[in-house]
């Protein structure tokens, strides 16, 4: 049996299955070398505290290092008894350097130690999440500047509503996206704060000159009470939050595209990367990828759901509960890094099909343009709608379409109607006219497109 790191008390041993039921090394191993690199910042920091000489500091150091090593090259063993991620490294330490190695721990505690790894892990995962979303952003602004010239129905209750840019639906995705990215630039500057220095509750004893580990560590701050230091997970659930959020907008652009491939819209095939055929049906082509997607919200919610609930009705500071913080967590990042990816190679490489789109672009769809009709030669809005309303009643019971309807017909319902009313029954004139800053004209999208430029070559 080995020595546990805080068996000294203890005399009978643990229920084997309390030592399974405790032990988070599955998981939090992923860890080790931000664990690796704040105990070795630690280690400086407790020299300069005087607590270590050089010499022990850098008998430290180099066996953090070599135990970085072992990681590295898979080759570190975990054994019985490792119970996390910091009692391992910290027992191959000292199996590797002796017993300096215990005076790495000297007014540190799990606590402020486990916070502080999970802040710097995070740290390094926003960092390549951020990079992912901006090149799906990327991906998605370069197709609507190449595509700007397509256009598509726009839905309202999934019901053919107003004619739209293809590029302008795109972008109305990428604008949640940006949202998104905006969100996670703030919340990591709440990530980037330093617990460690805490203690397990009430703060280190030995002078450990905080500012300066900080700096050392790269953090932005210090975290200034040691009870919230070691009891805070809020940017956990902040982090969660954003994890949910943004596949939510990736779900909802999924469902777009599940609908705009089927069969009965054709409106963009996937490609063959990004789908997979049945097993039974050898005509099917699902769009699994994006499948995925849309299923995979409902994890990412269900973990911040998870987490809230284990910080509800904490009592102060560190409880065992907290060790719940990290599964959901890992498997956020995971989800994200992959959704994000996933998304973002769909939508490169599927092709649209524009006649699909101007197929399915009925004239109907130009009804609230011929009330506008109208409304510019004085009529008053209300009533306007009411005749192309009475209009759309009339083509429907001649059996012809809205722009079929005669001249001499729509007098009927209007004296205002003239000869230039055929100008109506132009799909690109309609979105033309939607010129207004966010509309859907061509100068619309463009400064859509050149805003979001702007903003990408910001970083
Ligand atoms: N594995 C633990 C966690 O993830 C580390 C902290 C343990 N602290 C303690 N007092 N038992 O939360």
């Amino acid at each position: 049996m080995t020595k546990k790191l805080w068996g000294g008390r203890f005399t009978g041993k643990t229920d084997p299955l309390m030592e399974k039921f405790n032990a988070s090394i599955v998981f939090d191993r992923q860890m080790w070398r931000v664990d690796l690199r704040g105990s070795q910042a630690y280690a400086r920091a407790l020299e300069r505290a005087g607590l270590l000489t050089q010499f022990e500091a850098e008998q430290i150091v180099d066996g953090l290092e070599r135990v970085a090593g072992e990681w590295e090259r898979g080759e570190f063993v975990i054994v019985e008894g490792d119970e996390d991620i910091h009692t391992a490294n910290e027992r191959r330490l000292t199996e590797l350097i002796g017993t300096t190695a215990g005076k790495l721990h000297t007014g540190r505690s799990r606590n402020d130690q486990v916070a502080t790894d999970v802040r710097l892990w995070l740290r390094t995962e926003i960092e390549l999440l951020r990079r992912h979303q901006r090149d799906l952003i990327a991906a998605a602004v370069e197709r609507a500047a190449v595509e700007i010239d397509i256009l598509m129905p726009g839905y309202t209750h999934l019901q053919p509503a107003q004619p739209v840019r293809w590029s302008h639906w795109l972008l109305s995705h990428v604008w949640a996206w940006q949202r998104d990215a905006h969100r996670l630039d703030e919340l990591a500057t709440r990530v980037n704060v330093m617990p460690l220095g805490s203690g397990a509750l009430a703060g280190n004893p030995f002078a450990i000159d905080r500012v300066r580990l900080a700096e050392e560590l790269g953090f932005d701050a210090i975290t200034y009470n040691s009870m919230d230091g070691v009891s805070d997970r809020d940017f956990i659930a902040e982090f969660l939050f954003w994890a949910a959020l943004t596949m939510i907008h990736l779900s909802r652009f999924a469902e777009d595209l599940i609908v705009y491939s089927s069969h009965e819209f054709g409106f963009v095939t996937l490609a063959d990367a990004y789908s997979t055929g049945s097993s039974l049906m050898p005509q099917k082509k699902n769009p699994d990828a994006l499948e995925l997607l849309r299923g995979k919200s409902g994890r990412s919610m269900g973990q911040l759901t998870g987490l809230m609930a284990t910080l509800k009705g904490l009592p102060s500071t560190y409880n065992k509960d907290l060790q719940e913080d990290k599964e959901p967590l890992f498997d956020a990042v995971a989800t994200l890094s992959g959704s994000l990816q996933i998304a973002c190679g769909v939508l490169a490489t599927l092709t649209v099909n524009p006649p699909f789109m101007r197929a399915a672009l009925v004239p109907e769809m130009l009804a609230t343009d011929l009330a506008e009709y109208l409304v510019r030669r004085g009529v008053p809005f209300r009533e306007a709608h009411h005749v192309a309303g009475a209009a759309v009643q009339m083509a429907e019971l001649q059996g012809v379409p809205l722009s079929e309807l005669e001249l001499a017909d729509l007098q009927k319902l209007h004296g205002t109607f003239d000869a230039d009313v055929a100008e109506v029954w132009s799909f690109d004139r309609s979105v033309e006219r939607r010129d207004v800053d966010g509309g859907s004209s061509r100068r619309a999208v463009l400064a859509q497109i050149a805003h979001l430029r702007t903003w990408l070559a910001g970083g």
